[in-house]
């Protein structure tokens, strides 16, 4: 008898109902973290059981039927991603897609505490960037910001990122009152090391909303301002369909991003979407809007690609038009119940 023929190409890319191109997704590997960062988990968060969680080798079949529909990058997230147990096998799989010239980009974000011990094979395996969360440079604040970080760790797992010749660039939380004195020194850090530096507005996610007062929002704006006292600014025009906004900060050479997910606008050009450790899409951080798609990824066989393809349209089909942040809605009252940690950055 014939072998089943294979399926045929997909059509076409992804769109949404905006005749937005999706080839952009960020995968939460796991919910659970090593740290416990006040704008981000409860020091009592309860994770996802188990049970729920997908399998790697389900995580890889979703990731392999969006790379077939058209998605070119793809970013590792959590919690933590590095802390799940045979993650470096995921890694080097979806690596090995790249190579093969499916897939332009497999990056990572990180705390950075197991960095020390696997930057090199990640490396190896094919990944070119990574973005690690650091708030402060100080031992003291990093340990009562993160509960149970320790810097000297995580500071040698960037180093080790560097040394393996991962492009590093540093995701900073502003937080008034908290490390808003800190921006001019870790702009020189980063400048002596190459990195790019990206600061994010907190949002208000999650109980670490029930956390963080209203007085710890602070506007980018105002930091750009503070900024530019001591910096020279140079706008880029770079745009990653995400929310950051660039600029070249003169005397370092490096770039520095701005997030603005409370003051800014940009999901007219958003070209990404979110997939959970349980196998949930979210189609915008900002909004509760997801589908599942572990029900149907676990009722159809592994040949059967059309019938996933088919519902990973039906997906994107739900992307909502933009998210829902406004003005004024920062903690204490939260906008959105899901942390972050189910979702990633
Ligand atoms: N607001 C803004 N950024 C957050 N992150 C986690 N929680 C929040 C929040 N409530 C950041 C982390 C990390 C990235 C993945 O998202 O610091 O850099
Ligand atoms: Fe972990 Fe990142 Fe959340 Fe901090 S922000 S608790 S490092 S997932």
């Amino acid at each position: 008898m014939a072998a089943p023929l294979p399926a045929p190409p997909p059509s076409a890319a992804l769109v949404d109902g905006f005749g937005r191109a999706i080839d952009y997704l960020r995968v939460s590997v796991t919910d659970r973290c090593d740290f416990r960062c006040v704008y981000c988990m409860s020091e009592t968060v309860t994770f996802v059981p188990k049970a729920d969680v997908l399998r790697l080798e389900e995580l890889e079949r979703l990731c392999r039927a969006f790379i077939d529909l058209g998605v070119r990058r793809l970013r590792l997230t959590g919690g933590e991603p590095l802390i799940r147990p045979g993650i470096m096998g995921l890694i080097r799989g979806l690596g090995n897609l790249i190579g093969a010239g499916k897939l332009d980009e497999l990056n990572l974000t990180t705390n950075a505490s197991r960095l020390e011990t696997l930057a090199a094979e990640l490396a190896e395996c094919g990944v070119r960037r990574i973005n690690v969360s650091l708030d402060t440079l100080d031992p003291d604040r990093f340990r009562a910001l993160t509960r149970h970080g320790d810097l000297t760790r995580v500071l040698a797992g960037i180093e080790a990122a560097r040394k393996a010749g991962l492009a590093v660039k540093i995701n900073c939380v502003a937080l008034k009152g908290i490390n808003e004195d800190e921006y001019d020194r870790i702009i020189g850090w980063c400048g002596e090391r190459g990195f790019d530096l990206t600061l994010i507005e907190v949002m208000p996610l999650g109980d670490s909303g029930q956390q963080l007062g209203p007085s710890q929002f602070l506007s980018l704006d105002e930091v750009r301002r503070r900024l530019e006292q001591t910096w020279s600014l140079e706008p880029l025009a770079l745009r990653t369909g995400g929310p950051a906004r660039y600029h070249r900060i003169k005397e370092t050479g490096c770039r520095l991003g701005l997030i603005t997910p409370i003051t800014g606008s940009f999901c007219e050009s958003c070209n990404r979407v979110r997939l959970t450790a349980t196998g949930r899409l979210y189609l915008c951080l900002g909004r509760e809007q997801s589908v599942d798609l572990r029900a149907p990824l676990r009722s159809t066989a592994p040949e059967d690609t059309a019938a996933l393809y088919a519902e990973l349209r039906r997906a994107i089909a739900h992307k909502p038009e933009g998210h829902g942040f406004a003005p004024g809605t920062c903690p204490p009252a939260p906008a959105i119940t899901r942390p972050m940690n189910i979702t990633g950055g």
